[in-house]
């Protein structure tokens, strides 16, 4: 596949700030493209130092409490730095690129697997979890402030489910679940994306995919920045993100709370 090199350094990121065709071309074909260099070296030590003091100050308040990961969600309203990183022009841009149309912010969070937390986060959808509707194929970019070599927890992908649409939300403890709910995708290939500190992954929010666990002493520290299409709608359904937002179902989410800071 074309995302695919075994080159181990380097930006695919041009001096225009965007990706090549092939790259754009691989993300429409696959469902999820890697990024390298999205963040320089300077960014990632910033960034990484950020995110390791908001997670010693929060780790607590995580939304996940059965050791799958560390989810600290919407630090860009609650982090100067984070904020930063989350309202990245290049990397919204890049997301624009790949999804071929105007996003808005969904969310960010802070996804950490501890230093041998030995879970996986098991197979799922994403966009089944969220209050949206009347939108175009929303895509998250998965950031690595670390090394992330599959023994620390990197991501595998199934390529091409990225049009399975209309599936119940998974439970991403439950090994089984996602191929439960479409047997189907069990046998299609899957593909396991290492990344350096500062590479990215953009995978769309019907894109299945897992993260394996943390073998290792170090924790696995990612930034998750998640984009929808700026026409997206509220569908009503229960969500931390818009549950205190005192919304109608059919209204726009185009409020402050979901911004488009690279536009
Ligand atoms: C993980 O990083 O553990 C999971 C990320 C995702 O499900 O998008
Ligand atoms: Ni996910």
């Amino acid at each position: 596949m074309a995302m695919i090199t075994t080159e181990q350094s380097g930006s695919d990121v041009g001096a225009d700030g965007r990706v090549p065709d092939a790259l754009v071309a691989a993300y429409r074909e696959h469902g999820f493209v890697r990024v390298r260099g999205v963040l320089d070296a300077g960014q990632v030590e910033r960034f990484r130092a950020g995110a390791e003091a908001f997670l010693e100050a929060h780790r607590g308040e995580s939304l996940e409490k059965q050791g799958t990961f560390s989810q600290l969600v919407n630090v860009w309203q609650r982090d100067q730095t984070l904020r930063e990183l989350t309202f990245d022009a290049r990397i919204g841009r890049i997301a624009e690129q790949l999804a071929g149309f105007s996003l808005r912010l969904w969310h960010d969070q802070m996804l950490v697997k501890e230093p041998h937390n030995n879970a996986a986060t098991e197979f799922h959808q994403d966009r089944p979890y969220w209050p949206h509707t009347g939108d175009r194929l929303p895509l998250s970019a998965w950031i690595a402030l670390v090394d992330v070599p599959p023994e620390r927890g990197c991501m595998t992908f199934l390529p091409g489910t990225q049009d399975r649409a209309g599936l119940r939300p998974q439970d991403l403890h439950e090994e089984e679940d996602l191929f439960e709910a479409d047997p189907s995708l069990r046998w299609i290939p899957r593909v396991t994306v290492p990344l350096r500190a500062g590479d990215c992954t953009f995978h769309s929010g019907y894109t299945g995919h897992m993260a394996l666990p943390n073998r290792t002493g170090q924790a696995r520290l990612a930034h998750v920045t998640i984009f929808m299409d700026e026409a997206t709608r509220y569908s009503g359904a229960g969500h931390v993100v818009t549950d205190p937002l005192g919304l109608t179902v059919g209204d726009r989410l185009d409020s402050d709370a979901f911004p488009r800071p690279w536009a």
